[in-house]
C-alpha cells in the first residue's frame, strides 16, 4: 500500500511516499521508502528566538508543492488518465491563492499511484497544521484517494516500527512542544498517564539557553556545553538546581522551576560577580531534567509492568538523556528501549506515514475520513478521537 504523507505541524514541512506492508500485529509491518522530502525553517525563526506561526505557514504554502514533487519523483504512475477536474477554489474559498499554483500543477500529472494519504491533523500550530491539510484535502479531492487524519504524537509513538512493540508499552514524548508519558495496552489505544504542568523539556532547553546567551535552538548548545563540564570534570558543588515534582505521587512534570532558578541564579551571581561557568549551569540543567525523566518514567514502569519502553521527540537527540535511559533499562529485564532511528526523532513525514498505516490497517472504517470538514486541532490530544 502506498502512503503519501505530509507533516506541517510545526516548522518543518515534510512529504514523504511510503510502501508499507503487513501487520505490525504479527511483527510483519515493513516498509520502503520510496520518496522523502524535508525542509527545515530553522534559519527563518531563528532571528525571533523560536517559532512564529504566519511565518511558519507561508513556508509551508512556498514549500508543499516542491516537496511533493520531489516526494513522489521515484513513483511509477497509475494508468487511468489524469486528474479529475474538481472546483478546488469552490471548496477552499480564501486559500485559494496558495492551491492555484498547485491546481495548475497538479492539472498537468498523470495520477499517482497513491493509495492513500495520510495528514497530520494536530496537535500542533493551526495556522501551520492547517496548510498541510488543505494541500492534502485538494489531493485527496483531486486524485480521489482517501485522506487518513494522523495525531501527530502517536506519529512520534509509531516512528520505532518495525522493530517489534510488545505490550503493555510506555512512550515518554519530549520536544519543543510536549512533555507526555502514554501508555499503550494494544494497538491504536492511547492514554496520556502524566505530563507536564509547565514547560516542555525542549521549550527549558531553549529558554535555559537563551538566558545563557546561546543561539536557538538551544537544546543541542546546553548538549555540548554540558558534555564539556562532564568531560573536563568541571563542577561546582555549591551550584545545585531543584528537581521539581521528583516525588509527587503522580506522573505529571513541572519543569518552569528549574529554569526560574537559573535565572535566579545568574541574576544574583552577576549582582555579586562570581557568575558560575555557563558549562556547569549546563551541565547541572541536564542532570536535574534527566533525574526527573528518569525517575518518572521507572516508576510507571513499575507499575504498569512495561515491556517496551518508547522514546520519541527532539530531545531524545541528547546524548546525556540516551545514555542514562540506556544505562537505567538495561538494568530492567524484560524491558526494551527502543529509540527512533536520528532521521525519525524530530519532526518528519515518515512517522505520519507509518502512523496513518497502521491506524488504516487496525480500524479501516473509522481511520478514513469522509467529511470534507477536517480541521486543524492545534490542542488535540493522544488517544482522543
Ligand atoms: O521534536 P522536535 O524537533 O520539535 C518539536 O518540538 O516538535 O524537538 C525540538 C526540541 C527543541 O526544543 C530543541 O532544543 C530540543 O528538541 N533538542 C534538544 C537536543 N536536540 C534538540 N534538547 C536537548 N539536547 C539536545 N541534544
Ligand atoms: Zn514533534
Amino acid at each position: 500500500m502506498n502512503i503519501l504523507s505530509i507533516e506541517t505541524s510545526c516548522d518543518e514541512t515534510a512529504v514523504a511516499l511510503l510502501a508499507c506492508k503487513g501487520d505490525p500485529r504479527d511483527h510483519t509491518f515493513s516498509f520502503d521508502i520510496i520518496g522523502n522530502a524535508l525542509h527545515s525553517q530553522i534559519a527563518s525563526h531563528e532571528q525571533f528566538g523560536g517559532v512564529v506561526p504566519m511565518l511558519a505557514k507561508r513556508e509551508h504554502a512556498k514549500n508543499l508543492i516542491p516537496l511533493f514533487l520531489k516526494a513522489i519523483k521515484q513513483l511509477d504512475t497509475k494508468e487511468e488518465g489524469r486528474a479529475e477536474h474538481v472546483d478546488l477554489a469552490h471548496i477552499f474559498g480564501r486559500e485559494t491563492d496558495f492551491l492555484n499554483e498547485f491546481i495548475e500543477k497538479i492539472a498537468t500529472l498523470p495520477r499517482p499511484n497513491i493509495d492513500a494519504i495520510a495528514v497530520t491533523e494536530g496537535p500542533g500550530l493551526e495556522p501551520a497544521l492547517w496548510m498541510g491539510i488543505i494541500f492534502a484535502k485538494a489531493l485527496s479531492a483531486t486524485f480521489d484517494i482517501p485522506l487518513i487524519p494522523v495525531n501527530h504524537m502517536e506519529g512520534h509513538i509509531l516512528s520505532v516500527l518495525p522493530r517489534p512493540i510488545v505490550f503493555p508499552a510506555l512512550a515518554l514524548l519530549i520536544s519543543g512542544g510536549h512533555t507526555e508519558l502514554v501508555l499503550m495496552n494494544e494497538w491504536n489505544a492511547y492514554k496520556v498517564i502524566g505530563q507536564t504542568r509547565d514547560d516542555a523539556v525542549g521549550e527549558a532547553f531553549d529558554k535555559v539557553a537563551r538566558m545563557l546567551d546561546l543561539p536557538y535552538p538551544g537544546g543541542p548548545q546546553i548538549s555540548k556545553l554540558a558534555d564539556i563540564a562532564r568531560t573536563t570534570q568541571t563542577s561546582t558543588p555549591e551550584y545545585i538546581l531543584p528537581r521539581p515534582m521528583i516525588h509527587s505521587k503522580d506522573f505529571d512534570f513541572s519543569f518552569s522551576g528549574i529554569k526560574t532558578a537559573v535565572l535566579y541564579g545568574i541574576k544574583e551571581q552577576r549582582e555579586a560577580g562570581t557568575e558560575t561557568a555557563k558549562e556547569v549551569v549546563a551541565r547541572e540543567f541536564e542532570d536535574a531534567v534527566t533525574e526527573v525523566l528518569i525517575s518518572k518514567t521507572f516508576r510507571a514502569i513499575d507499575e504498569h509492568n512495561i515491556k517496551t519502553l518508547i522514546i520519541g521527540g527532539g530531545v531524545i537527540s541528547n546524548t546525556h538523556i540516551q545514555q542514562e535511559f540506556t544505562k537505567m533499562a538495561a538494568s530492567y529485564p524484560g524491558l526494551t528501549l527502543l529509540l527512533p532511528d536520528p532521521d525519525l526523532r524530530t519532526d518528519n513525514a515518515l512517522m505520519i506515514g507509518i502512523a496513518g498505516y497502521v491506524k488504516y490497517l487496525i480500524s479501516p472504517q473509522s481511520s478514513v475520513d469522509e467529511t470534507p470538514d477536517l480541521k486543524a486541532r492545534g490542542n488535540l490530544r493522544v488517544g482522543s478521537k
